[in-house]
């Protein structure tokens, strides 16, 4: 198994592209099932989600092609049972559920896995499933989905958190092929949900409101395969200026979208990073004097959770007191156990992490536990003085493409090998 061996103190300089959006092109990917014709998707990132979702797409019967960041997909005929094991291992695969219904009015999946940072539960996408007319039921951990006929209905799917992202796709690639006008309330706003109701149109579907909390869907007969392009990572593009700041460094972040990143770029700039904005590019000064900050998570356009951990070690650098409330996700701190291990003072109080900053970090072996929280220590490592080992980094390769490549490109001292 891998693991990155990092030596700390190194400003990171130079300039780096982002990739496709991982949290876009998964459902993208399973929204292709939805015509029997193909589609070309466009800056596809070669992560291990990515060919996850490839190989969930092939145990259905499409047939799948990657050529570089091009991946071609035709599900000329397809079944409606996903394969147990693939399913499990990856959250993002729920998301084949709302095509397969749509298309063929049924689906079978296990219930999914992913990073463990919560419960994460699906009732929200059921509950919009059966207010189209599916029923549900769930049997030796697999969710059967039936419906004889998909009709429009109004759906609200606001939850406990919220609105969900994944929900809100799942819904939306069931109704397109539904009869009559379906609207989703409190539907998820998020980047990502936009591109796919993009995708989705140009396939031939009638989606209004996408990036609102209100969603119109017209349901149409059948789609078309297209062509597209998925949208930049905003929060890789958050995670590479978080550690430009982290290490003192200066970092140009080729094609972003900054549109989609206000409330990260509006927190670091209250923090005291210099950042300018050129278009699609983004700029990390070296600055001066770095303050403490207050962030609470929030579903877009607040500030993401994909980024929390990540803005936490920020906050562990620099001197004073942050306050961190996780608003989404109720474990997602299993981060802080390992920064501790670098000399990072946090304690936890209910959905809050008290950060006492300015502690000089100092290089630990540590134990990634899910995807943001790996690329949390990945940048502490770097900004900490001495020899840091990440382990477990299968996580990072979920969601991150070639970060060790990337990283090393802006001079970080950062190496694969064999897991200690
Ligand atoms: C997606 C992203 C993930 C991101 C998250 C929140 C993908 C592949 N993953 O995950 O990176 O961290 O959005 O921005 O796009 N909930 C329910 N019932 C449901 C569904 C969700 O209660 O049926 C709750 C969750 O437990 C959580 C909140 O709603 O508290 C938001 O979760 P959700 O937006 O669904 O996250 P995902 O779509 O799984």
């Amino acid at each position: 198994m891998d693991s990155l061996l990092i030596r700390g103190g190194v400003p990171l300089r130079g300039d780096v592209t982002i990739s496709g959006a991982k949290n876009a092109v998964l459902p993208i990917m399973a929204a292709t099932l939805l015509t029997r014709e193909k589609c070309v998707i466009r800056r596809v990132p070669d992560l291990s989600d990515v060919r996850f979702m490839a190989q969930i797409l092939e145990s259905l019967g499409a047939k799948v092609k990657v050529d570089g960041d091009v991946v071609t997909i035709q599900a000329a005929r397809l079944k409606p049972v996903a394969d147990y094991d693939l399913i499990r291992k990856m959250r993002g695969s729920i998301c084949i559920l709302g095509p397969l219904l749509g298309r063929q009015r049924h689906a079978r999946v296990s219930l999914p896995g992913g990073c463990v940072i919560g419960t994460r539960p699906i009732d929200l996408h059921l509950k919009g499933m059966k207010d189209l007319g599916a029923v549900i039921s769930i049997e030796g951990g697999n969710v059967d989905v039936l419906a004889r006929r998909l009709i429009g209905a109004d759906i609200f799917l606001g939850g406990r958190a919220g609105p969900t992202v994944l929900g809100t796709a799942n819904v939306m690639m069931a109704a397109v092929l539904a009869d009559g006008v379906t609207t989703i309330e409190s539907a998820a706003c998020e980047p990502e949900v936009v591109d796919l109701a993009y995708f989705l149109n140009k396939m031939g579907a009638k989606i209004i409101g996408a990036g609102s909390p209100t969603i119109t869907i017209t349901g149409v007969k059948e789609l078309a395969g297209v062509e597209h392009e998925v949208i930049p990572d905003r929060i890789e593009a958050a995670t590479f200026a978080i550690a430009a700041a982290a290490t003192k460094g200066e970092v140009t972040i080729h094609g972003a979208r900054p549109d989609h990143m206000h409330a990260v770029l509006d927190k670091l700039k209250d923090a005291g990073v210099k950042i300018e904005r050129k278009g699609l590019t983004l700029t990390v000064k070296k600055g001066g004097r770095l303050k403490p900050v207050d962030v609470t998570t929030l579903p877009y356009a607040g500030f993401p959770t994909d980024v929390q951990a990540q803005m936490m070690v920020l906050m562990a650098l620099t001197p004073g007191l942050s306050i961190i409330t996780e608003r989404i996700f109720e474990s997602r701190f299993m981060h802080v156990s390992e920064l501790a291990r670098l000399g990072a003072d946090i304690s936890i109080e209910g959905p809050s992490a008290i950060v006492k900053g300015g502690r000089l970090l100092s290089g630990a072996p540590v134990m990634a536990s899910d995807l943001r929280a790996s690329a949390a220590l990945v940048i502490a490592g770097m900004a900490a003085r001495g020899t840091t080992h990440v382990n477990r980094i299968y996580h990072l390769d979920r969601g991150y493409e070639k970060i060790d490549q990337k990283l090393a490109g802006l001079g970080a001292r950062i190496q694969r090998v064999d897991q200690v």
